[in-house]
């Protein structure tokens, strides 16, 4: 059978990552967290002190960074120069400057680059902001995942929950809404629904729903 590119586009805490593993695990493809990506090297930027305004010295930390992906078990870990940092990624710390770090030209084209070699045999599933435009604007199927700002925050608060972390739910939604301004606002591959993607409003929508309404898509395209 055909292996295809999905892409799952949308903003902060829409849903994406969870669903988009799920995908891939009942197509038995492989998943990319690119957002993922842009956090570790975000992460390395922070542990190295660098100004965020220093653009040009990250582009460059960016070119001779390694990222890696790697399934184990249930669960997706990301490598940074060879280092589990699946945990760092996820601090406040990192959500709050990860929007300011992908917004450089430099560090949007060498991710884009990792992005296309892992998924170029196809058999995947990618999720992030600019995979249905910029990414693989070939992708076979292209999903907009979208959802009320309040549900979304209940979710990330319920995930932090789960992490450890208490965050208050008000916090949450302006920090929601700043990151979805910055990522739809900058001028190199902003969030933005490619024409051709469907819109999934996922604020009532059970995770099992959201994951029969993406296979349901793949194998009509797949016919
Ligand atoms: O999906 P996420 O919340 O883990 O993504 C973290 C940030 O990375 C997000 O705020 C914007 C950026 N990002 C991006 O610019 N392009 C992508 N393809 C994926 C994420």
């Amino acid at each position: 059978m055909k292996k295809l590119v999905i892409a799952i586009d949308g903003p902060a805490a829409s849903g994406k990552s969870t669903t988009s593993k799920l995908v891939a695990e009942r197509l038995g493809y492989l998943y990319i967290d690119t957002g993922a990506m842009y956090r570790a090297i975000t992460w390395k930027v922070i542990r190295n002190k660098i100004d965020l305004e220093e653009t040009d010295i990250i582009g460059e930390l960016a070119e001779r960074t390694s990222v890696r992906l790697e399934k184990a078990n249930d669960e997706i870990k990301v490598f940074l120069d060879g280092e589990d940092v699946s945990k760092e990624i996820r601090t406040q710390e990192v959500t709050g400057a990860v929007s300011a770090v992908s917004a450089i030209e430099k560090v949007r084209t060498v991710m884009v680059r990792e992005q296309r070699k892992i998924g170029e045999c196809g058999g995947v599933v990618v999720d992030g902001r600019d995979i249905g435009t910029v990414v693989f604007p070939n992708a076979d199927v292209k999903i907009f995942m979208i959802a009320d700002v309040e549900e979304r925050a209940r979710r990330r608060q319920k995930e932090l929950e789960r992490a450890g972390a208490t965050v208050d739910l008000s916090k949450l939604v302006e920090e929601i809404v700043t990151r979805d301004k910055k990522d739809s606002g900058r001028n190199i591959s902003p969030l933005r629904k490619a024409d051709d993607a469907i819109a999934l409003d996922t604020t009532d929508l059970t995770i099992d729903e959201q994951v029969d309404f993406i296979v349901k898509k793949v194998f009509e395209r797949l016919g």
